[in-house]
């Protein structure tokens, strides 16, 4: 179907489900376990109800904002997501390009199919590009692959805390790809978010196998990434209140609130829930550094909900995936023109000129199911 008949996140989704190979759609649809997680984070949106105010100045209404100081035309960035050219021969890139013309900032995945210096060369002047970490045990390799980047002129470190093991992700296993590996005996397969890692499917069900630092810390990892960088340091994976204290404690200068889509841990707390549980409980936080969520956003409403819970952004991993899947780069900047004008309406219906104007008393939640 031709790009302008798309109208949703969701609809330009069921196109790139319909053109995925079987493999690439088990690797970006699948989260562990029974999933839970995963659509807990998109029905955890449907929780909250807004409070919108009336009689309010929108006739200019400005969406726009800063991450890390870096200008956003939308409260809203692409999340570290792996292997893009699974679904698109140019992968990454696409995703770089529709950033360019949306104006919104991609965090690139240390998984990526595309080279980091591709990667780099592919971004428009001025445009501002951030870094997903994945540690390495090896602390010297680790500060190599930050030097590289930081040279590259990425402007954020994203590290990931919450993908120290592979979750057990049972549709990306369960396949064609899979019983060839049985019958042969041994198979390595790139299908961990980390493909430096080494995935080994032997049939024994030993599961996967990962060599990221299972021995992170606050008192050691923090102090030794700033040692190593002057970029601003985000913790990606911050899945409940007390770690999202410690993170602030730690001096870091922002979290993603995530659950990796539901990939790790299944029965994690769904994001949202740990934002609206964290703007209660610690207020403070939020003055304290900046704090942002993914997970199961796919509505300019839901990325709204979390901007009143006290969110700078909200970012989004597979819809960006699906849409460079679909129509390359046109599909990135459609998805972003359909969040600026899905976020540009609900401002104006709740009262909010802008970002700052959404604030908590905007949304509630509530305890029945909705219909
Ligand atoms: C991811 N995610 C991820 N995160 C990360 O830190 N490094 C990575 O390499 C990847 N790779 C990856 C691959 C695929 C296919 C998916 C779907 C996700 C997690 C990602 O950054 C983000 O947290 C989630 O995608 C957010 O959930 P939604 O928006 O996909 O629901």
């Amino acid at each position: 179907p031709p790009l302008g008949r798309m109208l949703s996140l969701d609809d330009i989704e069921a196109v790139a489900l319909k053109v995925l190979s079987h493999k690439a759609m088990a690797y970006y649809s699948s989260a562990s376990d029974d999933e839970q997680t995963h659509h807990g984070n998109i029905r955890g949106f449907t929780r909250f109800f807004f409070n919108p105010r009336v009689m309010r100045e929108v006739r200019q209404t400005d969406a726009s904002t800063r991450i890390l100081g870096y200008r956003s035309s939308l409260p809203v960035f692409v999340s570290a997501a792996g292997l893009a050219k699974l679904g698109h021969p140019l992968g990454e890139v696409n995703i770089t390009r529709g950033c360019a013309k949306g104006g919104i900032i991609q965090v690139l995945s240390s998984n990526a199919s595309s080279s980091y210096s591709e990667i780099a060369e592919a971004a428009a002047p001025g445009q501002t590009l951030f870094f997903q970490l994945y540690k390495s045990a090896d602390d010297s390799a680790a500060e190599k692959r930050v030097k590289e980047i930081e040279a590259l002129g990425f402007k954020a470190i994203f590290l990931t805390v919450d993908a120290i093991t592979g979750g057990k992700r049972e549709r990306d296993v369960r396949g064609p790809w899979y019983l060839e590996a049985l019958e042969t005996g041994k198979e390595t397969y790139h299908n961990d978010d980390d493909p430096l890692l080494e995935v080994s499917v032997d049939g024994t069900g030993g599961g996967l196998v990962s060599n990221d630092d299972q021995n992170m810390t606050w008192e050691k990892t923090i102090p030794w990434l700033r040692r190593v960088t002057k970029l601003p340091i985000v913790i990606k994976g911050i899945q409940c209140v007390d770690d999202a204290v410690l993170a602030a404690q730690a001096g870091v200068d922002a979290i993603l609130i995530s659950n990796h889509g539901g990939r790790q841990l299944d029965y994690s707390m769904p994001s949202i829930e740990v934002l609206y549980r964290l703007r209660r409980r610690h207020p403070e936080v939020f003055e304290k550094m900046e704090v942002y969520v993914d997970g199961g956003a796919r509505r300019g409403t839901d990325v709204l909900k979390a901007l009143c819970l006290g969110a700078t952004s909200v970012g989004m991993g597979r819809p960006f995936l699906y849409a460079q899947t679909a129509y390359a780069e046109h599909g990135v900047a459609k998805a972003i023109s359909i969040l600026e004008s899905e976020i540009t309406k609900g401002m104006k219906f709740l009262g909010a000129a802008s970002v700052k104007d959404l604030v908590p008393d905007m949304v509630e939640r509530v305890d029945w199911q909705p219909v």
